[in-house]
């Protein structure tokens, strides 16, 4: 097995939980990192048993062919920009940008390259979303309609995470990922109603919006940003024939087979979170890609489909009808 050298950028908490991973994974050698924080950079190359680097250019020099990006949300788009530029195949931690304009920009720099580029989508491999995956698309449940929620419990921690300029949005940096999973799970968006508003911090933070996908499942989407941590934060309900589809966060799916039918439920608290969150498979499958120079399982346009989702909700509320076509 050819062994792949990655490096990372940004070794805060996602930049170690994709650490901790690779450095157990067969055929994978950390080549590096690039971190801000010198007290961290020492830290993480002593835990890790690599080497600190100043920049991308200099990663390169020392034979790292891939780079995972884990850095705040707003330096995403330059760095992502750069590492292509150098060649390198990128893993990049969502929201791949902040706008979509970039992201845009982005995905084209890409596929003129060529390169291996993964966004870090990582509620695709989640047990309790795969789960739900695998039922729809064997026709166990042909669904018709769907109640999604994400919640945050605050914009509180870490400070940055209520400044747009750094994040984006709100939508950028949590609803996202089940923006992601509504297109994983039902398909394109046709249409939205969208309502937005700003309750507790000065960013939109409590949100109702009515989508119609595509192939005609409809459903509602609801996120709120001061929801105390409240448990469920995340939960998608999946409606079908006298079936139901449900999950609490990463931890339980619930399936219900028919009126009068057992309800198959699996748990799993106790399966280690960098499993059961989908962070384990969604690097091994970035790796294999590299490795064989296949597509990623999760690619840039997937990326850009998430950003034209949370952009459309903006544009709604900010000066728009509230109302979106895609
Ligand atoms: N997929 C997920 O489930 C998930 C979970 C958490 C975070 N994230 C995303 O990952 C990113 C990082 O989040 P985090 O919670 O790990 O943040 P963090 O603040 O814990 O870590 C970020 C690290 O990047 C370093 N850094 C900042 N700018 C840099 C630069 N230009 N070059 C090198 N290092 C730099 C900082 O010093 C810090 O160590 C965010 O975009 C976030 O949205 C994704």
């Amino acid at each position: 097995m050819r062994e792949v050298k990655v490096g990372v950028v940004g070794t805060g908490f996602i930049g170690q939980v994709h650490l901790d991973i690779l450095k157990d994974l067969k055929g994978v050698k950390i080549g590096g990192i690039v971190e801000a924080d010198p007290a961290r950079a020492s830290r993480v190359c002593e835990k890790y048993g690599t080497k600190n680097y100043s920049n991308l250019k200099e990663l390169r020099d020392a034979g790292v062919e891939a780079v995972y990006i884990t850095t705040p949300n707003k330096t995403h788009f330059n760095l992502a920009m750069e590492a292509i530029e150098l060649g390198f195949h990128v893993f990049c931690e969502k929201p791949m940008t902040i706008s979509l304009q970039d992201a845009k920009e982005l995905e084209k720099a890409v596929n003129e390259k060529g390169v291996v580029f993964q966004v870090g989508h990582n509620r695709r491999f989640a047990y309790v979303y795969k789960f739900m995956k695998e039922k729809i698309e064997t026709g166990e449940l042909r669904p018709y309609s769907f109640q999604i929620k994400m919640n945050r419990g605050e914009l509180l921690n870490p400070p940055w995470v209520s400044d747009r300029s750094y994040t984006g949005g709100f939508l950028f940096e949590s609803t996202l990922h089940l923006f992601d999973m509504m297109r994983f799970l039902f398909g394109d968006v046709a249409r939205m109603y969208v309502l937005g508003k700003k309750s507790v911090y000065n960013d939109f933070d409590d949100w109702a919006i009515a989508v119609e996908m595509k192939n005609g499942i409809i459903g509602t989407f609801t996120s709120c940003a001061h929801a105390s941590w409240m448990i469920p934060f995340e939960r998608v309900e999946v409606y079908g024939e006298h079936k139901m589809l449900s999950n609490d966060e990463m931890e339980k799916v619930y399936y219900c087979k028919g009126l009068d039918k057992e309800v198959e439920i699996h748990d799993y608290m106790k399966v280690d979170f960098k499993e059961k969150w989908g962070y384990v498979e969604e690097d091994e499958k970035f790796i294999e890609a590299v490795r064989n120079g296949s597509s990623p399982v999760v690619t840039v346009t997937d990326g850009v489909k998430a950003i034209e989702i949370v952009d459309a909700c903006y544009r709604a509320v900010e000066g728009g009808e509230g109302y979106v076509e895609f």
